[in-house]
């Protein structure tokens, strides 16, 4: 392929069109004329934190479950080769393999950092709440200062850049949770802080509670959204996010692959591990009507329906990173491709339609 660069100087139309390209995001660039340099890719900042992460963050849940230690670490090698900088873990990542105890992920994304010595050039975002094990859960200040330790150790650093809630815990107070957040921020053991899976109304009450008081704030919501699952978080919850500035770190990214196009008949389920929930829950009309879309786009955009699934996401306002997981290298290559991907307005209007909700 020519150099965009190498094109500028053939005619007066190309320089123009270069400059253009040269100025613009690479986010804004479609996947067939995007020629930038792999490290060139735009950063965004995780709410109010200073954090910069690349558009894209991978998810290690399937570390441990659906892949393994050596090729978990040569899909990181590729991830950051790729430029992207942000990974997403849980402590309870992944309790629910055979033969997992809860930390798998988090102890080979550990033994990654430690054998590349690349700590400092990427943003660990891992998660406490979710049950260990009998009493191991929840957000109560004791268990989070034990549970963080434990984290720390796994992952092999003395710091995380973003520890967040991964479930509500009704049952202890915001103060309580948000005091125990602001002390590991005051040791250096944690930069700042997020929330998961917290309704509307929750998020809007633990914010109130920050200001009130001074304790630090959830910087950035974890929500389950993607073009399939949109109803849980537009509307109230997006509302709440923008207004109050967070970071969006969207989970399901695929919809557990299904926006990959992978899954389009009850035999496709076979496809992979985790298969037979994604076709009970995503194989049905809407979910249908979704791929059309996305295939008439991809082919429209020489790309393919992952990469728009995801680049639609990255389009949305608000959204920071989506984050999804990949358990082989061509995948990965499928992904990373979506951060060069720029959908026009006929596009998102038609992916919006398709996906309609009420
Ligand atoms: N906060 C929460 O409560 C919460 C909950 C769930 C997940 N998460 C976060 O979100 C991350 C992503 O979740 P997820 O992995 O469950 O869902 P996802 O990103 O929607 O789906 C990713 C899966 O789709 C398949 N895939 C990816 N790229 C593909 C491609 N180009 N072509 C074909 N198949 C492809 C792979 O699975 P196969 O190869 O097995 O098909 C991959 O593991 C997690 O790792 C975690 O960090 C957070």
């Amino acid at each position: 392929m020519r150099s965009t660069r190498r094109r500028a100087a053939s005619a007066p139309w190309d320089a123009t069109r270069d400059r253009l390209l040269a100025s613009a995001s690479p986010l804004f660039l479609r996947g067939g004329q995007a020629e930038e340099k792999e490290t060139d890719l735009e950063k965004r900042t995780l709410g109010q934190t200073g954090i910069a992460v690349a558009p894209l963050c991978f998810g290690g849940n399937v570390f441990g479950w659906t892949v393994d230690e050596a090729a978990s670490h040569r899909l990181l090698d590729a991830f950051v080769e790729a430029g992207f900088n942000f990974i997403d873990t849980a402590d309870s990542y992944s309790t629910w393999a055979p033969g997992n105890r809860g930390g798998e992920s988090e102890t080979i994304i550990g033994t990654w950092l430690k054998s590349r010595r690349n700590r400092d050039q990427v943003v660990i975002a891992t998660k406490v709440g979710s049950e260990m094990g009998p009493g191991r859960k929840g957000l109560r200040p004791a268990y989070i200062r034990q549970a963080v330790e434990d984290s720390l150790r796994r992952l092999q650093t003395d710091r995380i850049d973003l520890y967040q809630s991964h479930w509500d815990d009704p049952e202890t107070p915001f103060e309580d949770t948000l005091g125990a957040y602001g002390d590991l921020i005051d040791q250096g053991k944690v930069r700042a802080i997020g929330a998961s899976n917290l309704t509307a109304p929750r998020l809007r009450e633990a914010l109130d509670v920050s200001a009130r008081t001074g304790l630090p704030r959830y910087e950035t919501l974890q929500p389950r959204y993607n073009l399939y699952d949109r109803s849980g978080y537009e509307g109230e919850l997006e509302a709440v996010c923008r207004d109050a500035g967070l970071g969006v770190i969207t989970y399901y990214s695929l919809a557990s692959g299904f926006l990959t196009g992978k899954y389009r008949s009850a035999a496709d389920a076979g496809k992979s591990a985790r298969g037979e929930g994604v076709v009970s829950r995503y194989l049905d009309e809407r979910g249908r009507a979704i791929l059309e879309a996305l295939d008439e786009v991809a082919a429209q955009h020489r790309a393919t329906p992952a990469q728009v699934a995801i680049a639609w996401l990255m389009a949305r306002p608000g959204i920071t990173a989506p984050i999804a997981s990949a358990t082989r290298p061509e995948q990965l290559a499928d992904l990373a491709a979506a951060a060069r991907l720029g959908l026009d307005a006929a596009a998102m209007a038609r992916l919006d339609a398709a996906s309609a909700w009420s």
